[in-house]
């Protein structure tokens, strides 16, 4: 499904820009640009982006404007891809499987969402398909893209009921010697003084499960993890990155503090904390570019974006989204 350049371009990026700030990226990039070799890592500028939908909301039931719906994909998301210049068409759950893997074969990137809505089976599909088709795929997501690769399946997350609060990322490895958080330079220790990663959620993996899990550490390393707020105060994994292929996750929402305003959210919204968490999606929107794949032409594309579907505003914790049947 999503595909990208290919390894060896992702590889080469990887290691000849290992300590560099994005600034670093940005003057590497006009080299290149305007060199004989121009933008051989760039696959495309116009990247879309496919998102997975997730099944209703417990509490969209209660509500008669989802009657006819089944699935659903939170706004926050689209607005946090779009703004880093990409578009966003939807993975439905309950399209025909040649429709899927039609979509798949055009998007440029994938990402799955977090929330309480289920996409195991779906996801699984679309995850296995990203890998297979294309053995470079550009993936986000977490909660059940863990739960694919491990020895355990969805065993490998314990329950760590946790309904919101901003938290610190602590560093496992250097951030300079990974790929999510290189571009901040020392900055990326900005993640250790500040709470305002975004963390809502039922499931989370422990730490020590990257010492036993031999499936999970194959695929993914561990980069950063957080702390319950007292009095847990367990460890939980924060963000992973896998060596191999283009695919990363965070137990926290990036999408959350440039989107959600609700009140009882803890969504940190102040400055530090939208240039941080916007960091993740020029990141991931980055990485699409490099993926050769294609959408067709303009009038094509108009034609399969989210904005075709229903968009339901609430003042629910998901806020606005879009809805499918
Ligand atoms: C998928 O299959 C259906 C039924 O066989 C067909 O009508 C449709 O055109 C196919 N769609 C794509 C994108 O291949
Ligand atoms: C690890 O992954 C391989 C390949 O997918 C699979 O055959 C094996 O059963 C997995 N190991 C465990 C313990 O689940
Ligand atoms: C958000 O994070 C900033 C930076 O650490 C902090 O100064 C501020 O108090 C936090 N705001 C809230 C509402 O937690
Ligand atoms: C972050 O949260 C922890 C735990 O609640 C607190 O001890 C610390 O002072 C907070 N940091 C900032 C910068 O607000
Ligand atoms: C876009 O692609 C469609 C399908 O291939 C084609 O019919 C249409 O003419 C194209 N539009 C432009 C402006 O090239």
């Amino acid at each position: 499904m999503v595909a990208l350049a290919s390894a060896l371009a992702v590889l080469l990026l990887t290691t000849s820009t290992a300590s560099a700030s994005k600034f670093e990226h940005f003057k590497q990039y006009l080299h290149n640009s305007v060199g004989a070799s121009s933008r051989q890592w760039e696959g495309t500028q116009e990247p879309v982006i496919g998102v997975v939908t997730q099944t209703l909301e417990k509490e969209m039931n209660d509500d008669p404007r989802f009657a006819d719906y089944k699935y659903y994909i939170m706004q926050s998301y689209v607005d946090w891809l779009q703004a880093a210049g990409a578009r966003v068409v939807p993975l439905i759950q309950g399209d025909l499987q040649n429709v899927t893997m039609d979509k798949l074969s055009k998007v440029n990137a994938v990402l799955f969402p977090g929330g309480d809505g289920d996409y195991l089976a779906f996801g699984k599909e679309v995850f296995e398909a990203v890998k297979a088709i294309n053995d470079q795929g550009t993936c986000m997501g977490y909660e059940n893209m863990v739960s694919y690769v491990s020895d355990e399946g969805w065993d490998v997350l314990s329950v760590y009921d946790l309904d919101s609060a901003s938290l610190a990322v602590e560093f496992v490895v250097d951030p300079q010697t990974t790929k999510l958080y290189q571009w901040l330079g020392a900055e990326a220790y900005l993640f250790e003084d500040h709470n305002v990663t975004y963390n809502s959620h039922h499931w989370s993996m422990n730490p020590d499960k990257f010492k036993t899990d031999k499936n999970l550490s194959a695929m993914f390393t561990l980069t950063g993890i957080s702390y319950m707020p007292e009095p847990d105060g367990r460890p939980i994994v924060a963000s992973i990155e896998s060596e191999k292929y283009p695919f990363f996750g965070t137990q926290f929402h990036p999408e959350k503090p440039t989107r959600i305003f609700k009140e009882d959210q803890a969504v940190n919204h102040s400055w530090v904390s939208i240039q941080l968490n916007t960091h993740f999606s020029q990141y991931f929107v980055y990485q699409a570019r490099r993926n050769t794949q294609s959408y067709g032409n303009y009038t094509e594309v108009q034609a399969a974006i989210i904005q075709n579907y229903e968009l339901i505003v609430t003042d629910e914790w998901y806020d606005s989204v879009y809805v499918f049947k």
